[in-house]
């Protein structure tokens, strides 16, 4: 698995901090050509330079059709195509239902569920020509699985994210491009370890594993999916949280 990403052309969407970064390391160690891109370039750029390995940033907004279009173009003309496309942007204000407004509502769903089909939309002209084509959607447990106070809009984004990925993995099939997506639980990005050691112990307490997840956990179940033995796995996910979402009450965590 670790050889077959060596030399492929890799786009990470959101990769200039927190998971993104994280999974645009892992596939930079297996020897990827990376493109890390964010909205703002000089993030970009810094988070690449501190990945090494021919790693390079570049901005692009995933809100925008257009931008996603030309950030493929650079990545392909400088890395010689599009291999992966790991989408993976998102984010996460909270907001009360009852308090939400649409223009909140509207802001999440346009970069985590609008901002995955253009990214994806944009990425299909090279991926087709790839002969190792690979989409891996970021999705979350939130959503799909759980809820959290706070997350009506992101929760549908993120369930919205795997609704989606059902059909593109039929429509992309007969190119050989494969469409995935991982399910982090909860995982420790620069956001959460600024929220301080005691909240992320009390976190980490309803979690079978006693921990929380790395964005390298995610990386690596990234790179299984853009891996060429995963080549027979499409339209699947993965959920990575440290067994967070079986407890079915906390005495069962208790009586562990
Ligand atoms: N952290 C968790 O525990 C967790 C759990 C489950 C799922 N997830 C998912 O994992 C993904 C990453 O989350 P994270 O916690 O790593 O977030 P993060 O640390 O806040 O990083 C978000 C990244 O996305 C970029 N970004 C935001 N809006 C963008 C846009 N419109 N166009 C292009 N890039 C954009 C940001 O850079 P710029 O601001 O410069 O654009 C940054 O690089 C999200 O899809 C999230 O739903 C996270």
């Amino acid at each position: 698995m670790s050889q077959s990403l060596k030399g492929r052309s890799v786009l990470v969407t959101g990769s200039s901090k927190g998971i993104g970064k994280g999974i645009a390391r892992v596939f930079a160690g297996a020897g990827a050509k990376v493109a890390v891109l964010a909205r703002h370039a000089d993030q970009a750029e810094a988070a690449a330079k501190e990945i090494g390995h021919g790693a390079f940033g570049l901005s692009g907004d995933v809100t925008l059709l257009a931008s996603m279009e030309a950030a493929m173009k650079t990545v392909a003309g400088k890395n010689g195509g599009i291999d992966v496309l790991c989408a993976n942007a998102g984010i996460f204000p909270p907001a009360r239902l009852e308090d939400m407004t649409s223009e909140q509502w509207d802001e999440v769903i346009d970069t985590n569920l609008k901002g995955t089909f253009h990214a994806i939309k944009a990425a299909i002209p090279y991926l087709k020509k790839s002969d190792q084509g690979r989409i891996v959607i970021t999705s979350s447990i939130t959503g799909p699985i759980t809820g959290f106070p706070g997350w009506t809009h992101y929760g549908a984004s993120k369930a919205g994210q795997l609704g989606f990925m059902r059909t593109a993995c039929i429509e992309l099939a007969k190119y050989g491009i494969t469409v995935n997506a991982v399910m982090p639980g909860n995982i420790v990005t620069e956001g959460l370890a600024g929220m301080g050691e005691e909240y992320q112990k009390s976190m980490a307490a309803s979690v079978p594993l006693k921990r929380l997840g790395s964005v390298e956990d995610i990386g690596y179940a990234a790179l299984y999916f853009a891996s060429k033995e995963a080549g027979y796995v499409t339209g699947q996910t993965i959920i990575v949280d440290g067994g967070q979402i079986l407890p079915e009450s906390l005495d069962a965590l208790a009586q562990a």
